[in-house]
């Protein structure tokens, strides 16, 4: 039976608390900061931040379709990345994937209407959803205190270099550089990047391209190291976050 391969970049995202254990913080850490969320997906994590009074935003190309397209869209990944996940050899699916996919569709419904209300033509639009791509973000240098970007980098590069895509869409080294690079420029504290783990190996182990993404995060005056997660979604046994901290060279 085969690893955990998809077709294309899919579009679904995690609840809060699934967002806390990816990157080892509680909400109550992001008080006062201003938060970049990117790709922001269809998670919950924007909606929870702005309950919890933390002035956060997502980014996501997906963030300029209509409502109803993200919906059908956010389904459909939802139920073929189960149906990909319950055909390979993934930890996942002999675990908890009833759990795993409830909480998928628990974040899109509370992203569907907190983007109802706040998004682009809502009736409480306030900017808290942006449609943009990486590589390129409409923000200025250190617009920032804390960014977070999980399942982009790493995980969709493609099954040869690592990452769970196996189509043309999967996103290769240049394209990594150039994306952690922009991360970094809208940056004024703290760059997290999730997870920084080989996809497709049991025991997850360094992605290959995280050395040279740290040295191009030192390059740009950051620290850069690696802690292991607390997120137990099993695909892989074990899950890293990398961590980059802008340097006195940035401060
Ligand atoms: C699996 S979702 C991750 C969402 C969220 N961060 C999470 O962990 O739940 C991957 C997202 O990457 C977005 N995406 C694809 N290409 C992108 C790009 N060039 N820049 C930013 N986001 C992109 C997709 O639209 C999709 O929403």
């Amino acid at each position: 039976m085969p690893r955990l391969c998809l077709p294309r970049i899919v579009f679904f995202g995690r609840t809060a608390d699934e967002y806390a254990r990816m990157w080892n913080l509680s909400l109550a850490d992001l008080t006062g900061s201003q938060v970049l969320d990117c790709p922001c997906g269809p998670a919950s994590f924007i909606a929870a931040c702005h309950d919890a009074g933390i002035n956060a935003i997502g980014v996501d190309p997906m963030m300029g379709r209509l409502i109803d397209e993200m919906r059908r869209t956010g389904q459909k990944d939802i139920e073929d990345t189960m149906a990909a996940i319950e055909s390979s050899q993934s930890g996942l699916a002999s675990s908890d994937p009833e759990t795993w996919m409830a909480e998928k569709y628990q974040a899109l419904e509370h992203f569907l209407d907190d983007f109802r209300q706040h998004g682009p033509g809502g009736d409480a639009d306030d900017g808290r959803y942006v449609a943009a791509s990486l590589p390129n973000l409409p923000f200025a240098d250190q617009s920032f205190d804390m960014v977070f970007s999980a399942h982009l980098l790493f995980s969709d590069a493609s099954v040869e270099n690592g990452g769970l895509v196996a189509s043309s869409e999967a996103l290769d080294l240049p394209f990594h550089l150039e994306a952690v690079t922009e991360l970094a420029r809208v940056t004024r504290h703290e760059l997290r990047l999730f997870p920084a783990v080989i996809m497709t190996a049991e025991d997850g182990g360094p992605h290959p391209w995280v050395d040279p993404i740290r040295e191009r995060l030192q390059s740009l005056g950051f620290d850069v190291r690696t802690e292991s997660s607390d997120d137990d979604e099993g695909l892989t046994t074990s899950n890293a976050l990398l961590i980059a901290s802008r340097g006195a060279v940035g401060a």
